[in-house]
């Protein structure tokens, strides 16, 4: 397994691996990796001859006061698991190396990029959209592979690359769910049992719904019930959304077709996010 972060090295590389004839797969993470972030790797496996996996903790797509300071960062341990699991190159820039000094192009989408969490988190999905499209340029590839634990960077992005013509195409991965149901996620860490027990009513308001849903139930405001109700059981410290929204648009939907439901909310002061599509 090649480490370099060495820029234009890794594109001359890849211009080899391109030349061969290779399809090239690039997994864009910010490390602390787990199951979920693995299943990237094993689909990118499935499809691609050549893996690259960015670890990366954006600067840029963390606002004043989050957590991008104590986000967990685990280095050697990312490296032993992408080893285990075959990836071909793993990118492991410095801020310096991304965003050197009098750095100043940035990526910005509008619309569904400020609702839902772009309302919340306002330069968050230009941090995103600037760095993978910086990460596209520097691996040349093929295919990306996304959670959609993070449904809305995916919507996000894939309007982005549509837009811009980029020559990539993202294909979004299931949810990976611990053995409790609660989605894996790197901020996990940060809450305590306590704050762990009230959260996993996420699951299970987004599992009650969908099977309501399965079960024949079709008004959306019967759904709406089950699903806040459910959920504010656990009572959440803070609810930035529990709705269903239509998937292409992200807006509240007005009827169950092609709808999907995103929650936000926070336990303690860990924010966690989650979703299910209908
Ligand atoms: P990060 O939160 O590290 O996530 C990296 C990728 O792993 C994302 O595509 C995310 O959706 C996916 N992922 C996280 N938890 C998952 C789970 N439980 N099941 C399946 N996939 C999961 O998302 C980011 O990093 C950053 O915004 C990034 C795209 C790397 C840009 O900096």
């Amino acid at each position: 397994m090649i480490v370099n972060n060495n820029i234009k090295e890794i594109q001359s590389l890849m211009k080899d691996i391109k030349k061969q004839g290779k399809t090239i797969g690039i997994v864009p993470t910010m490390g602390a990796l787990h199951a979920g972030h693995m299943s990237l790797v094993k689909k990118a496996k499935e499809n691609c001859d050549f893996i690259f996996v960015s670890v990366f903790v954006n600067p840029t797509q963390f606002g004043e006061g989050e957590d991008f300071d104590k986000y967990p960062r685990t280095l050697q341990a990312d490296l032993d698991k992408c080893e285990e699991e075959g990836v071909d190159l793993v990118f492991t820039p410095t801020n310096e190396i991304m965003y050197g000094e009098g750095y100043s192009t940035y990526i910005e989408a509008l619309n569904i990029s400020q609702i839902l969490e772009g309302a919340v988190r306002p330069i968050h999905f230009r941090g995103v959209c600037t760095v993978c499209t910086k990460l596209f340029n520097i691996s040349m590839a093929d295919y990306g592979f996304f959670g959609q634990k993070d449904y809305q960077q995916v919507a996000v992005l894939k309007k982005m690359v549509r837009e811009l013509n980029a020559p990539i195409e993202l294909v979004m991965c299931p949810i990976i769910r611990d053995t409790d149901n609660l989605a894996l996620s790197s901020r996990n860490v940060y809450l305590s049992p306590e704050e762990r027990a009230r959260a996993l009513f996420i699951n299970q308001g987004l599992f009650a719904a969908k099977e309501a849903f399965d079960k024949g139930e079709k008004d959306i405001n019967v759904l709406r019930k089950i699903l806040t109700d459910t959920i504010l059981k656990g009572k959440p410290d803070h609810v930035d959304y529990i709705d269903i929204f239509d998937r292409n648009t992200l807006e509240k939907a007005k009827d169950v077709n092609n709808a999907v439901i995103l929650i936000a909310a926070k336990y303690g002061s860990t924010r966690l996010i989650d979703n299910m599509e209908l």
